[in-house]
């Protein structure tokens, strides 16, 4: 059936310090570009939320919607925007996104109607001292086994009427997740988890944007 890309947008960027995240180029182009490009070739449509008061740069494969004052209504607003019976969620600030990556997540989805990128966690884990006593929160504390742990990417992909749900029932009941696959999940939905790429990491601070830049140039080749 009819599938889109919804892309949330509408961020400010206020721990990049650049001003609206998804207009923030990478070597000569814009996260929001280089996000609608990887996603394009494989969806119907591409639908994309941005912050009040900016348009779409002209030439991108895209419509644009105005988002909401958080990811969550974003999303909600995108979900509303179009009538494909699967939509693949994916974050603009996350621009290097590989094809084999997109088509293990749609086929994923045609299992369950839910699923998500993902890493499984390389580092070891520990939980900072609070709540231990005579330690703080500047100090070790207490070990988190990674096994079984994944660190939640983007994209993630639903049938619409799954992540529909989900977003109204969560709007009725006053909650929040960071994610779209979170907000399944705690309804009781299974959702797929699909191995992700290092590549998929968040631009979120200053320093990512040096990374950005320096994966750019291998990327772009
Ligand atoms: O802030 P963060 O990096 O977690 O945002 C993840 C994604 O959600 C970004 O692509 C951002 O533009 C988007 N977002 C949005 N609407 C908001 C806040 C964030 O579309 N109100």
């Amino acid at each position: 059936g009819h599938s889109a890309a919804l892309i949330p947008a509408a961020g400010s960027g206020t721990r990049l310090g650049r001003g609206p995240k998804a207009f923030v180029e990478v070597a000569g182009q814009s996260l929001l570009a280089r996000s609608v490009q990887a996603l394009a070739p494989h969806v119907d449509e591409v639908v994309v939320a941005l912050p009040p008061g900016t348009e779409l740069p002209p030439g991108l494969p895209a419509r644009a919607i105005v988002g909401g004052e958080t990811r969550q209504e974003s999303v909600r607003r995108l979900l509303q925007a179009t009538r494909a019976e699967r939509v693949l969620v994916h974050d603009a600030a996350r621009p290097f996104l590989p094809e084999q990556v997109v088509h293990a997540l749609l086929e994923a989805l045609v299992d369950t109607g839910a699923a998500t990128v993902a890493l499984p966690v390389a580092d070891t884990l520990v939980r900072a001292g609070t709540g231990i006593p005579g330690l703080d929160s500047g100090c070790w504390g207490e070990l988190v086994p990674r096994e079984d742990l994944w660190a939640v990417q983007t994209p993630q992909g639903f049938a619409r009427s799954v992540l529909l749900a989900a977003h109204d029932r969560a709007r009725a009941e006053g909650y929040a997740a960071t994610d779209d696959a979170g907000l399944v999940a705690r309804q009781g939905g299974r959702v797929r988890l699909v191995p992700g790429d290092a590549r998929l990491f968040k631009v979120t601070a200053p320093g990512d944007l040096a990374l950005a830049e320096a994966l750019a140039t291998a990327w772009d080749r």
